[in-house]
């Protein structure tokens, strides 16, 4: 039986994962990396490695892999795997399916990491009898995949569903996408840092999780920047439900140095700051999958594709 790959690049690692065409996961392999930026030629090996390593470790070959789905933060055009720009490449508008195609000898399917987070979430997860949600990943980025009408929703270029780079304030922090005043530049884990070594209570290179640690050890510093940053995600995710108004909100792709923004205090916060009405709020509930997911959700949308190309040939 043939087999679907999926692979999420993240921060220093890369989740693989094997599924069978009923969607039912076969393997799993994730590998630590020493770097998260990476060009093009560097990437195609470590995927085409890891690929290798892990249908070996079931007896298979990667010949049997009929598709490979790939989960990458950025603005992606996900009709062609085109990626204009990703904090993991070393340059913009790189034709990443096509690259990999050619090292893999494999159909590619590359996506935004968050939307593939979406895809999981409605197959697998907690999106299941949801036809209208929204997924909020955090990592060390914020991501976003928002299902419309059981649809994944992805604007005309691309480029939408990214919640890390609404502006919450004029001027602001420096994000990673190169602009001002962007909510990831107060929630994501380097934000955290900046604010500690502003506030000088790091010594050295900083830990998010230490930082987290000490926070809830009750640490005045530490705790009042991770409070402000769960503050910030809930004016953000407030701002998401005054919009869309969703069934459901699911903050997923939790990884320890999220602590600060899977509290009960955000979801209060969010529950406060919304347009009061006589109707219960969206539901919100927090998904911690970790890195597999992301890989599922890949996998998944592979899937998808190679189905209807075999249907469409
Ligand atoms: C990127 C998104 C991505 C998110 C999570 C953000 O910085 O702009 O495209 O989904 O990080 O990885
Ligand atoms: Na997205
Ligand atoms: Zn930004």
């Amino acid at each position: 039986a043939h087999l679907i790959a999926g692979a999420k690049i993240s921060n220093l690692a890369i989740s693989l994962v094997l599924m069978d065409f009923e969607g039912k996961q076969v393997a799993e392999h994730e590998l630590a990396l020493d770097k998260t930026v990476f060009d093009t030629d560097a990437l195609a090996i470590v995927l085409g490695d890891s690929l290798a390593a892990l249908t070996g470790k079931i007896g298979r070959h990667v010949t049997d892999v009929s598709g490979f789905g790939l989960g990458i933060a950025g603005i992606v055009d996900a009709s062609q795997g085109f990626v204009h720009w990703s904090p993991s490449l070393d340059r913009r508008n790189v034709e990443l399916a096509r690259l990999l195609e050619q090292h893999l000898s494999i159909p590619v399917f590359v996506d935004n990491d968050a939307n593939l987070v979406a895809i999981a979430e409605q197959a697998f997860g907690r999106g299941q009898g949801y036809s209208d949600f929204i997924v909020v990943t955090i990592e060390s980025g914020v991501g976003m995949g928002i299902v419309i009408g059981n649809e994944l929703y992805r604007g005309t270029r691309g480029c939408g569903a990214e919640f890390g780079h609404t502006k919450v304030h004029l001027d602001g922090a420096l994000c990673r996408c190169g602009q001002r005043g962007c909510l990831e530049a107060y929630v994501a884990d380097y934000a955290l840092l900046r604010e500690a070594n502003i506030a000088g209570s790091a010594d050295g290179a900083p830990q998010v999780e230490a930082l987290l640690e000490d926070a809830r050890r009750g640490d005045p510093v530490a705790k009042s920047i991770a409070d402000r940053a769960g503050r910030m995600f809930a004016m953000g995710l407030a701002n998401l439900v005054n919009i869309f108004d969703p069934e459901l909100i699911i903050l997923a792709g939790a990884q320890m140095q999220s602590s600060h923004l899977y509290a009960e205090e955000v979801i209060e916060a969010i529950r406060g700051s919304i347009v009061q009405i006589d109707k219960a709020p969206p539901e919100v509930v927090i998904h911690k999958w970790g890195n597999t997911m992301w890989a599922l959700g890949a996998a998944a949308y592979a899937l998808d594709n190679v189905s209807e190309r075999a249907l469409a040939g």
